[in-house]
Parts: structure tokens; C-alpha cells; sequence
């Protein structure tokens, strides 16, 4: 397809205003799937993002679309506009580029706006925009691509398309009247916003003679065909037997197949200019296919890569233990496998007194936690525990040297001169009432307020700088109680910060339980160490001598509470009377035994330090 007919588009939308259900409804409208075959959600492939309703990998989809509209002006040809049929109708291609809901992946989302020239501002015109559009928004004007403002759900008797309409045209720019209005569900204005595509996104320009370079958007793992790369082509051209390389590494790969999705793979005899679609090279991990890097001719490569490319890093950290020490093997063979399909995920073995043999994982974020364990559990039938999910921190010695620790119970020893702490520039929007809570959480959550505007006189944007480690788990629900649900949070990370951060130890008996150190801020290290405190005194059973557990920064305790001994053995307590429920108790206490871990000399239930790591 020549340039001039391409139409590359993404929709930028929240959680839940409705991006599937659109995206769904322009498959049928344009006609590439029928509605009897129309799927919910045909485009979130994953058993969980269709069950949790999110969408966590990007992929395009070809439409054909037929249309009117006059194309705009092409800057390339000073302006002039192409020649249409007077009055006719013209078939233009519009590539769909799907992209990412969550915060942790805001570098994919980056790549798939960098494959566009125009994204669709999707709002529900029941709810107005949130954080997550807001920031994305803001990525895709970065980017400069043409943004076409639509309020969707008119449909339901709760919107409020005025409102938000204005909402909307003050933050952009454009006038109430260039706001459409659509319903995903029942397809009204969905015609409209595709001929609106075709007038106002700015067809793809790229140099059709040049060395071949296509930038990576997305790369999915199939079993059965290995690695599924999607690309957008900016120059030259690709074509199916070619051989071809990656730029950041200068590996090389022939072209097994290339083709494009409407919605199901199609094969192809190339791509040009401005093409989107998928290639096939048959390897077999996704980190051999980047997203971001920029995959070029092997036989005449380009001299320069495309800008962009970041290697993805892990921004939390958990240790992630199975329930039962003989799954070790299977935990670690589940891991290997999903590796092949998430280029972020990174792991190493490591052991804990109290866990035994498990690893040490690094992630993007919570969600991307969340995803990996649930489906290290599903898919694979583990059983797991995980420890208190922390960042990485820098640090510095007095010698000199210096250290990451990304494991807590891992902190060097010696003097510490700094320790330096990630930290993210948060984005929240609320309606305006909560600001004076919202700023209580976040100074509670040493957060710096960095600017506020108002979206209109009733919602609020607030920006922050917040550590991240304060924000990796609660902080979300945290603000969401607050706020009874209307506040929305986004975040990008910003670089580190110098903190005055100390390594609180938890010790039974005098003996360190691993996992169950922590980094916190010295302000709130006495507040960890009495809450891990008074939690292990309840769900550690009595033991035939009294056990202190004790927090501790260093040598120093900061908290104790006492275990008792236990007076009398367990038999004591049925006062001599009923033979069998002494046998059950028994019976009870021999099967306990085996779930015990030995911390020095004092017996844990596992289910102590499991329900001790989970943080209700
Ligand atoms: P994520 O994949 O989580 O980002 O969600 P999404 O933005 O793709 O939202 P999705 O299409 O899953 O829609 C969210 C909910 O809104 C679903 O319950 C839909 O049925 C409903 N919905 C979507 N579009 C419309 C619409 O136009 N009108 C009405 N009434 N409901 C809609």
C-alpha cells in the first residue's frame, strides 16, 4: 500500500472507558471480522488480561477502510493536496496500533505511539479523563501525533458528553465541537471516527530508497512459531527470505515469514514505508527481538538505528519461594518459560533461612508482580510465597566501594556513607475537594509537590515526586480510600534520590529471620520493626522457652515483644477427658511438625512467616 493510503493509529484511553469494545467494533465496522465471529475482546489474547480486563501486550490490526474524506495536505509536497477521485470513494489502510493500559509498561506504550502519527484520546463519557489518559496523552503530544479527542459510552444514561467535552477541549486545545462522541456498544459514531482518522492523522512519510529500518512496537513468544515480532517500517522496505539484523546487537536472522494481522496473520510479499505488521525469524526468546530496537537490512544496513531504545528495567523486586521446597525445580523451569515471553522478567536462585531455595525476581512494577505470579500459579500449579517487594538501592560505603541491593537480607556490611533510592514523578486527578487528603498521603509518603492545575473548576491535577519504594504497594488502595474511589495515579519513573534509609533487621531469639529484613527511611524504621514485631508474637506458637523477637537497625534493637514458654504440654488443655480429641491433637501437632522451619533454635510454622509477608 503506497503511503499516501496508510493511516497508523493507537487509542489512548483508561482502564475501563472502553478501549476493547471500540477496537472490537472497528473490526466489524470496517468489516475484516463478522459479527457472528466477533469475540469479546478479540484483542486481548491472554486467558488473565481477558479475566482482569486488561491489556497488557500491544499488537496492531489491519483495517481497509473506504472513505470520502479529502486527506490532508502533505507536508512533503509543500502542502499541495493529492489528487483524489472528485466525489468518490478511496479504500485507505488504517493500521490499529494496540497499546498497553498499565503503568508498568510505559515503555512499550512509548513504542507503540512512536509506530503511530495519530492517536485516538478515548474518555468515557461517564467518568472524564484520568491519570493514566492524562500521562499518556502528554507521551503521545510529545511525539507529536495528530490527537483526535472522542467521548465514548454516550450511550449510557450517566453521561455527561458537555462536560467532559469541555474538559477535554480546554486541555488540548481544540474546540467542544471536534470532541466526537461514539458508543463502542453500539457502534454509533464509529463510521465517523474512522473517516475522522483518514482526514486528520498525517499519512506516514519515510524514504522508500533508503536501507531498510522497521522499529519493534511489540514481540510476543508462540509455542508453536516462536518469536512473533511486530514492526512498523519507517525506511526501505522488508520482504519475506531476506535476511535481516537487529541493531542493538548485530545478530542476524532470516525472514521465515512476514505478513500482517486483519486480525488473523496474513502472510505478505513485504512491507514498505509506513507498514505495519509482524515477522518471523524462528527464534525462540523475546530477547533476541526487542521491543524498540530498530531491525534493519543484513546485506545493506542502515548506518544509524532509530531513537528510542531502552533495555527494559526492573524497578521492584520480590523473593519468590515455593510453598513446598520440592517444587523448587518446577518453580524454576516455569520461570525459564515465561522469560521467553517477558523481556523485562530477570531472575537469579537464592536462598533464605526461613524460605528455603527460591529466587530473587526483578519486575517492572506491582501489575507486572501480580501477572508473573498469578501465572506462575495458574499456568503451572505452583504454590508460592513471596517476600515484601522492595527497590533497588546504591549503596556507598565509607571504604568506598559501593553495592545494588536488590535483596534487603543482602545489605553490605561496614560503615554507610549514602544510599541512594528511585524515585517517580507521580501524576494525580481528582476531583478538588480531596486535594488537602491527598496531600497528607503523600507527605506521609515523603512525597514533594511539584505543581497543580486545575482540569476545571471541580478536578485537579497533582504532580509529585514520590520515592518509589513508598508507592509500591498500598499507596494505590491508600488513595483510592481516600478519595472514595475518584482519584487516578500515574507514574513514570525520575531518576534516584539521596535518603536517609536504614536496613531494619528482624531477629527471633537473636537469630536474623531474613526474610523479614527491610530498607526503610530512619522515620519509619520504628514503626516496621514494631508492626513485624507484635504480628510474629501472635502467629509464632509458644515454644518450652521464652523467645524475644526484636527489631533491630545494626546492633541496635529498636523494638521488642516476648514470646512466652509454654507452662504445660498441648495435652493439658483437654483436662483428661476425651480420648480422641487427645489423638486429633496429636495427629494435628505431627502434621504441624513437618511444616515447621527452624529459626536458630525456635520452631516457625511456614503459615507464621506466610501470613507474616502478607500485608493484610
Ligand atoms: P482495558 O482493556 O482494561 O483497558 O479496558 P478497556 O478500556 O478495553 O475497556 P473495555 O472495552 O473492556 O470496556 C470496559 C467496560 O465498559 C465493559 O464492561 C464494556 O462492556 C463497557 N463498555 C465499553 N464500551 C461501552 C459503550 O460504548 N457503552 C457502554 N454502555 N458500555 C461500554
Amino acid at each position: 500500500t503506497p503511503p499516501h493510503l496508510l493511516r497508523n493509529f493507537c487509542i489512548i484511553a483508561h482502564i475501563d472507558h472502553g478501549k476493547s469494545t471500540l477496537a472490537d467494533r472497528m473490526l466489524g465496522v470496517t468489516g475484516i471480522v463478522e459479527d457472528r465471529q466477533m469475540r469479546a475482546q478479540y484483542l486481548d489474547r491472554m486467558d488473565i488480561e481477558r479475566e482482569r480486563g486488561i491489556t497488557i501486550k500491544s499488537q496492531a490490526v489491519r483495517m481497509p477502510w473506504a472513505s470520502a474524506t479529502k486527506e490532508p495536505a502533505r507536508p512533503e509536497q509543500g502542502g499541495v493536496r493529492p489528487e483524489g477521485s472528485p466525489g468518490g470513494l478511496r479504500t485507505y489502510v488504517l493500521n490499529m496500533i494496540d497499546t498497553p493500559g498499565h503503568v508498568d509498561f510505559t515503555y512499550e506504550v512509548s513504542r507503540s505511539l512512536a509506530a503511530c502519527e495519530g492517536a485516538v484520546l478515548l474518555v468515557d463519557a461517564a467518568q472524564g479523563i484520568e491519570a493514566q489518559t492524562l500521562a499518556n496523552l502528554y507521551l503521545a503530544m510529545e511525539n507529536d501525533l495528530a490527537i483526535i479527542p472522542v467521548l465514548n459510552k454516550i450511550d449510557l444514561p450517566s453521561a455527561q458528553p458537555e462536560k467532559y467535552a469541555e474538559e477535554i477541549a480546554g486541555l488540548i486545545g481544540c474546540d467542544t465541537a471536534d470532541v466526537l462522541r461514539v458508543s463502542g456498544k453500539t457502534g454509533e459514531g464509529v463510521p465517523a471516527l474512522l473517516d475522522r482518522i483518514v482526514e486528520v492523522v498525517p499519512p506516514p512519510v519515510g524514504d522508500a530508497d533508503a536501507p531498510a529500518r522497521a522499529m519493534i512496537f511489540d514481540s510476543v513468544y508462540d509455542t508453536y512459531r516462536g518469536v512473533i515480532t511486530y514492526v512498523r517500517v519507517i525506511d526501505g522496505s522488508l520482504s519475506p527470505r531476506e535476511k535481516i539484523a537487529m541493531m542493538s546487537t548485530k545478530a542476524t536472522h532470516e525472514l521465515l515469514e512476514i505478513g500482517v494481522s486483519s486480525p488473523e496473520p496474513v502472510p505478505a510479499p513485504g512491507l514498505g514505508v509506513g507498514e505495519v505488521g509482524y515477522l518471523i525469524t524462528g527464534v525462540k526468546d523475546v530477547r533476541q527481538s526487542k521491543v524498540g530496537d530498530t531491525v534493519t537490512g543484513a546485506h545493506r544496513m542502515a548506518s544509524t538505528a532509530l531513537g528510542g531504545y531502552k533495555d527494559p528495567r526492573p524497578m521492584v523486586f520480590s523473593g519468590l519461594y515455593p510453598l513446598d521446597g520440592s517444587d523448587y525445580p518446577i518453580l524454576r523451569d516455569a520461570l525459564d518459560r515465561l522469560k521467553l515471553n517477558d523481556a523485562a522478567l530477570v531472575y537469579e536462585p537464592e536462598t533464605s533461612a526461613a524460605l528455603g531455595f527460591g529466587f530473587r525476581v526483578g519486575f517492572l512494577g506491582m501489575l507486572h508482580l501480580e501477572i508473573v505470579r498469578e501465572r506462575l500459579e495458574r499456568e503451572f500449579n505452583l504454590d508460592l510465597i513471596s517476600t515484601l517487594p522492595n527497590v533497588e538501592y546504591q549503596v556507598r560505603l565509607d571504604d568506598g566501594s559501593t553495592a545494588e541491593v536488590t535483596n534487603p537480607s543482602e545489605f553490605p556490611t561496614g560503615r554507610v556513607a549514602s544510599i541512594t533510592e528511585p524515585v517517580v514523578r507521580g501524576t494525580i486527578l481528582a476531583p478538588s475537594e480531596f486535594i488537602g487528603t491527598i496531600m497528607e498521603l503523600c507527605q506521609s509518603r515523603r512525597g514533594t509537590l511539584r505543581g497543580m492545575d486545575y482540569l476545571s473548576p471541580e478536578r485537579v491535577e497533582m504532580r509529585y515526586t514520590l520515592p518509589l519504594a513508598e508507592i509500591v504497594f498500598d499507596f494505590f488502595d491508600a488513595l483510592k480510600s481516600r478519595t472514595r474511589g475518584y482519584a487516578s495515579f500515574d507514574y513514570e519513573p525520575d531518576g534516584e534520590q539521596e535518603a536517609d534509609l536504614v536496613k531494619v533487621d528482624i531477629l527471633l531469639q537473636g537469630d536474623t529471620v531474613d526474610a523479614f529484613s527491610s530498607i526503610v527511611h530512619r522515620d519509619k524504621a520504628y514503626a516496621y520493626g514494631v508492626q513485624m514485631a507484635t504480628k510474629l508474637k501472635e502467629l509464632i506458637p509458644r515454644q518450652q522457652f521464652e523467645v524475644p523477637v526484636q527489631a533491630a537497625i545494626g546492633a541496635r534493637v529498636i523494638a521488642r515483644e516476648t514470646i512466652r514458654a509454654i507452662r504445660k504440654d498441648v495435652l493439658a488443655k483437654c483436662y483428661g477427658g476425651d480420648i480422641s480429641r487427645k489423638r486429633k491433637l496429636l495427629e494435628k501437632q505431627k502434621e504441624g511438625k513437618k511444616r515447621m522451619k527452624m529459626v536458630g533454635s525456635v520452631e516457625v510454622p511456614q503459615e507464621a512467616f506466610i501470613a507474616a509477608l502478607s500485608q493484610d
